[in-house]
């Protein structure tokens, strides 16, 4: 019968629900390739200190090959033994190259090797969510540019505020775009820490050379501390917590979607292809797309929560509750990657309608520029507030819009309306005042679109 990798010690058998309990390969198999690349860096490494001979290390390095060459071709057999990636990896070399296979793992543990490949295997998956993320960034630039012309309320508690470019409403949303990529980017020298040589918990006996190690996984240092290497999960942390407030950014952008694309906004209509129907009810057109966005928001803030509660209580050094790091990680990488390609599919297929932006736009959202003509005229701010509200109360009482009071009407409000107030009833006039940086303008709309466009050519 087989044994396991760690029986000598054992005489009594697993319980089988403590053995499917324990085992870890239905998920962490997708590391196989980072768990062989490590190998291979790992024989090379036992060479240069004299544990592994040349030819040895040829024949292993082959070995592990033929092993990677079996899950690439989806022809890998796992074993009823096989605990976790490790286990099965090594179980198959060693089936394949003889008991020269059980050299390998001289000075090195599961503990940094296990380490040593979620650092691997998430350094490559972020540089998908980094392609994902910029092209949902690229969509809403290129939209934004060819919609400047559009104008809409802006909002503040869902009630309408000011005018506003529809173009500006997308790049804010944009520019928290712009803030994961750079978060994004920041957090990858924290990951490229490299673990092996930290043995189970106390370093490498046979001196193994970490920096050349590291040089040859493509990781920036080497961890300096092996107890911390084997124990830190921070970077984990990190990333779900960044795919947290990602999604965050996702699901406030789906909320605005869902609400312009009701009947009532009538804003924007989703595309088929991102739109389902009802069962019951056969004139719906529902947007699951955006509510998907914004409902996977709170899955992966609970992966980050959930993984942060494992942690917590944990002793120094290696736990078996590590394993947990996997499952949740595994899962926001997949829904973020996702993520963030069905937003960009939405916004590159949404129909837009200026002309019920324009309907929505009431004159009563110039009630502000009102009162910044009468401030344009020398009276104080506060008092210039109160006139304007006045005359938003007076519009509202004769039920006519603010542009429809008289001369007559604004004189009494205050002598210095002059006629040249019918000026200030002006969309575009209003949004195209608004020159300072950051500002809904033309020119402070081109100039985020930009800002933005440079931070995607870096
Ligand atoms: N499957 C384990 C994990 O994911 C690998 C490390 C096991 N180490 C140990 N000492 N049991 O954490």
């Amino acid at each position: 019968t087989k044994q396991k990798l760690w029986g000598g010690r054992f005489t009594g058998k697993t319980d089988p629900l403590m053995h499917a309990f324990n085992q870890s390969l239905a998920y962490d198999q997708k590391m196989h390739a980072a768990d062989i690349r490590g190998s291979i860096a790992y024989a090379k490494g036992l060479t240069r200190v004299g544990i592994l001979t040349e030819a040895e290390e040829a024949e292993i390095i082959a070995g592990l090959q033929a092993v990677g060459k079996e899950w690439k071709d989806g022809t890998f057999k796992p074993a009823p033994d096989d605990e976790d990636i490790h286990t099965a990896n090594e179980r198959r070399l060693t089936e394949l190259i003889g008991p020269l296979g059980g050299k390998l793992h001289t000075g090195r543990s599961r503990n940094d090797q296990v380490a040593t490949d979620m650092r691997l295997w998430l350094l490559e998956e972020i540089r998908q969510v980094e392609i994902g993320l910029r092209g949902l960034i690229r969509v809403m630039v290129e939209r934004a540019d060819k919609e400047k012309d559009y104008l809409m309320p802006g909002y503040t508690h869902l009630q309408r505020g000011q005018p506003i470019r529809w173009s500006h409403l997308l790049l804010s949303h944009a520019f928290s775009f712009k803030n994961d990529l750079e978060r994004l980017q920041q957090l990858i020298p924290r990951i490229s820490v490299l673990p092996l040589g930290s043995g189970a918990l106390a370093g490498n006996p046979f001196v193994v050379d970490r920096e050349f190690l590291a040089k040859e996984l493509g990781f920036q240092s080497v961890a300096e501390n092996s107890l911390w290497g084997v124990a830190d999960r921070d970077f984990i942390v990190e990333f779900l917590m960044w795919s947290t407030l990602a999604m965050t950014h996702v699901s406030r952008m789906a909320e605005d979607l869902i609400i312009y694309s009701t009947a009532e906004f009538g804003f924007v209509t989703l595309s088929d292809a991102y739109s389902t129907g009802s069962s019951m009810m056969p004139q719906k057109k529902n947007p699951d797309s955006l509510e998907l966005l914004r409902g996977k928001s709170g899955r992966i803030f609970g992966n980050m929560a959930g993984f942060v509660m494992t942690l917590k209580g944990l002793p120094s050094t290696y736990n078996k509750d590590l394993q947990e790091d996997k499952e949740p990680l595994f899962d926001a990488l997949v829904n973020v990657s996702m993520s963030f390609q069905i937003a960009e599919g939405v916004i590159a297929t949404l129909d837009v309608h200026p002309e019920r932006m324009r309907q929505a736009l009431t004159m009563d959202v110039l009630a502000t520029d009102l009162a910044d003509y009468l401030v344009r005229k020398g009276i104080p701010f506060r008092e210039t507030h109160h006139i304007s509200g006045r005359a938003v109360a007076l519009a509202e009482s004769k039920k006519c819009q603010l542009n429809e009071l008289t001369f007559a009407d604004f004189q009494n409000l205050s002598d210095k309306f002059t006629e040249d107030v019918h000026g200030v009833f002006d969309f575009e006039a209003s949004v195209e005042r608004r020159q300072a940086i950051g500002g809904p303008s033309r020119k402070m709309v081109d100039r985020q679109i930009a800002v933005l466009r440079e931070a995607l050519d870096k």
